[in-house]
């Protein structure tokens, strides 16, 4: 087999396609290079000292680990100095990080969830990272907050890594879907799935259900109907599968099919859900209609939602596409 390494496709879609610029293509090889660090130390777990909790609480009031951190800091420290972004955004920043005046800046905005599915860290159980390049607006000085708050669909590129049994990076510049193995031995990204495509039909779902009792109508009405199986009015047995890593569940949707859902509920009715619509929501929906699949809010397509405030929240549906269309459509009627 020959082998196409993460440069190589870079450098050849953007001789074909004219969209990968030398400040983009620098930007996304230097994420993944942080993607490799941070899987390096993912892989140490108890003998590297980085399991655990950190003692601190991030902006959303969540206790952070000692790798939410560590791989804050990688992305942080790797994307610096290259001179291809203008201001970072993190999951674990109150604040956007704009580039230090050392630095020459760039046109790009960069911004992360480091560590995604923390819970699952001390568990061995799959993580990642996630992450979402915007273009800094034009005759921007000095970058603020509200240079970041651009809806989804204008993000030029959006990825994520999934540290588990293999590394993988699974990357869309709007041109399809492309998935890299790292090869630990050689340290290089080698693709190895070209242009991944959501299978539209599923038998399987991912919700958290737990919070079932909390859900509202849609949401309860259309996971009983999976639940009622062969003999429902869906005429078919589903089948359920949680990782709470949302990276490990889209990437399963992305092989294989399925539904993935983090509906807002009756809990805390102002929360509109639990994961970030710019750095969790917008990447994954990017991915995600760029291999076929679709993602809404449960009312509008999740690209089109026009952020507030950086750490926003959002209602989140996503995967093959006629499922997320008859969800979507419960919530309007
Ligand atoms: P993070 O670790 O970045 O805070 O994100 C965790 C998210 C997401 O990855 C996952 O799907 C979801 O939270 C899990 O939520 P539950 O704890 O409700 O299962
Ligand atoms: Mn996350
Ligand atoms: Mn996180």
């Amino acid at each position: 087999m020959k082998r196409v390494s993460l440069t190589q496709y870079l450098v050849e879609e953007q001789r074909l396609y004219n969209n990968i610029p030398a400040e983009l293509r620098l930007l996304i090889e230097v994420v993944a290079r942080s993607c490799k660090t941070i899987s390096h130390a993912v892989g140490k777990g108890a003998l590297g000292e980085v399991l655990g909790s950190a003692g601190s609480e991030n902006v959303q009031g969540e206790v952070q680990k000692k790798l939410d951190i560590i791989s804050n800091e990688m992305l942080l420290e790797a994307n610096e100095w290259g001179g291809h972004l203008a201001a970072m955004a993190s999951e674990e920043m109150e604040g956007i990080h704009p580039i230090p005046n050392r630095y020459p800046k760039g046109e790009y905005l960069l911004l992360f969830d480091p560590l995604d599915g923390s819970s699952n860290i001390d568990v061995n159980v799959s993580i990642g990272t996630i992450f979402s390049v915007l273009k800094a607006p034009d005759g921007m000085a000095e970058p603020t907050e509200k240079d970041f708050l651009q809806c989804g669909a204008k993000q030029v590129a959006a990825g994520y890594a999934v540290y588990g049994p293999q590394t993988v990076l699974v990357l869309t510049t709007g041109n399809g879907v492309n998935c890299f193995t790292l090869d630990r031995e050689m340290g290089s990204w080698v693709l190895t799935q070209r242009d991944m495509k959501i299978p539209a039909e599923t038998k399987e779902f991912a919700i958290n259900a737990s919070n079932a009792r909390h859900w509202y109508p849609p949401v309860k009405r259309y996971v009983d109907e999976m639940l009622a199986g062969e003999t429902g009015v869906r005429q078919k047995n589903f089948n359920m599968r949680w990782i709470a890593s949302m990276v490990a569940d889209v990437h399963r949707i992305l092989n294989r099919g399925g539904i993935f859902m983090y509906p807002a509920d009756a809990r805390e009715p102002d929360k509109p859900g639990k994961l970030r619509l710019m750095y969790e929501a917008n990447p994954m929906a990017f991915i995600v209609e760029q291999a076929g699949g679709a993602a809404t809010n449960g009312k509008q397509r999740i690209l089109d939602v026009q952020p507030q405030k950086l750490h926003e929240r959002v209602a989140v549906f996503l995967g093959s596409r006629s499922e997320v269309e008859r969800v979507t459509s419960y919530h309007a009627e």
